[in-house]
């Protein structure tokens, strides 16, 4: 029973949204707390989405890109969003942690017709050579002059809860935090001058970055505390707030990292002529036990929690949804935002793209535009880049 009621914790801290107290949009949005200014914007850039759609009559979505990159393309999330966009004739780029991974889901994908190209690559984001190696092949695989039109910054993992070691990168930095934001931040740095000038950023958060969403507040939450750990220790910390390992925080961390991430990397873009025009936005794709994401927890509860989330309590979403949420953010012109939806949204099929999954408030902390900058200039200096 015990490990029964703790794995529900997990399971609810994994996915972001397991509870009997519902995650919606109104319950989020009009919850007490000093939202205003992420508030402010997520009801301005809304209502102008829906005002577009009704004086237009089409669906509140932009015209769609034509070359995509899409980090941990070969599972999950990731697999499910290529199936969908290389249904719809878009050039895809998978970015796969190996070249092996890559071919295997461009395989799974050409059957699947759209007539767009196929690109397999190898990029694993645990590692700065592979992500070089993957950015010098760019101007190869796209053809001389050619842009991207989204990045989609997917790949990410969840180490077992119960972990005690700090694994690390290749390059020192502790795993989980080192793949899901410092690896994609240098590889974000290193392809935006491939991105088209109005083209699209997208994000793959978590609704767990938010210590008071219900999946957030199982287990530790989520806290960078002031960011004391990659300071003084830099990529040598376990923790981005200086405290000991802890795998279950290092994930929500990581989430964290990713919407500050998000907003600070929307700020620039729009200091600079030239970059101006990009979009970046983050979203949860909901509690998705069906994905490789678990797959470093024990199977057995994995497999009866799926069953228990998905088939019982409908809180879990599918697979295919999560593909559907980011085919989706691949679409949108707002900036700077989060998108999310009430557990179990996938019952509403790809019509809740735009209606229950839509803009959301984010956690008080990753409001923090201080810290988002700090963040920032921490994690660049951290990687020899320029901030
Ligand atoms: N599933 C959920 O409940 C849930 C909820 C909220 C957010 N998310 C987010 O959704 C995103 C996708 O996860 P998922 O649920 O689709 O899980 P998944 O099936 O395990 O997919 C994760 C992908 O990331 C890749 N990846 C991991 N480490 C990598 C590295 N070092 N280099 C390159 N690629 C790497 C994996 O590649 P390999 O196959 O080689 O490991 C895999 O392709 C993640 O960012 C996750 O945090 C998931």
């Amino acid at each position: 029973m015990r490990l029964t009621l703790i794995f529900l914790a997990f399971l609810a801290a994994q996915g972001g949204c397991f509870t009997t107290r519902p995650y919606d949009v109104s319950s989020t949005v009009n919850r007490k707390t000093e939202l205003f200014a992420t508030r402010r914007d997520v009801l301005i850039q809304s209502s102008g989405l829906v005002l577009a759609s009704l004086l237009s009559g089409k669906p509140a979505v932009a015209a769609a890109p034509s070359t995509i990159l899409v980090t941990g393309a070969n599972s999950g999330v990731g697999l499910e969003a290529c199936k969908r966009l290389a249904q719809d004739g878009h050039d895809l780029i998978l970015a796969c942690r190996t070249m092996e991974k890559a071919t295997a889901a461009a395989n799974q994908l050409k059957p699947l017709g759209g007539g767009g190209a196929i690109l397999p690559a190898e990029c694993d984001l645990a590692s700065l050579k592979s992500i070089d190696g993957f950015v010098n092949k760019l101007p190869g695989l796209l053809g001389s002059g050619a842009k991207i039109d989204a990045v989609c910054l997917n790949a990410g993992l969840s180490r077992n809860t119960a972990a005690k070691d700090c694994a690390r990168t290749a390059d020192g930095f502790e795993l989980t935090v080192g793949t899901n934001h410092f690896g994609h931040f240098y590889l974000n740095h290193l392809v935006l001058p491939f991105v088209n000038p109005n083209g699209k950023i997208i994000v793959t958060a978590s609704g767990v970055h938010d210590p008071e969403s219900p999946g957030g507040a199982q287990g530790e939450p989520a806290g960078l505390g002031n960011l004391d750990g990659l300071a003084r220790q830099g990529k040598s910390c376990e923790m981005i707030d200086g405290s000991p390992f802890n795998a279950d925080k290092a994930y929500k961390d990581s989430k964290l990292c990713n919407v500050l991430f998000t907003r600070e990397l929307q700020r620039r873009l729009e200091m600079n002529a030239i970059t101006k025009g990009i979009t970046v936005n983050c979203f949860n794709p909901g509690l998705i036990v069906g994905t490789g994401l678990f797959r470093d927890q024990n199977p057995i509860f994995t497999k009866v929690f799926d069953f228990a989330a998905t088939d019982l309590f409908k809180v879990g979403e599918t697979p295919d949804w999560g593909g559907g949420c980011l085919g989706y953010m691949t679409t949108v012109d707002t900036r700077g935002l989060f998108y999310s939806s009430a557990p179990g949204s996938s019952k509403y099929g790809d019509a809740a793209f735009g209606n229950q999954f839509q803009p959301f408030a984010i956690s008080k902390e990753a409001q923090d535009d201080a810290k988002a900058r700090l963040l920032w200039e921490l994690s660049a200096r951290e990687l020899g880049i320029s901030a």
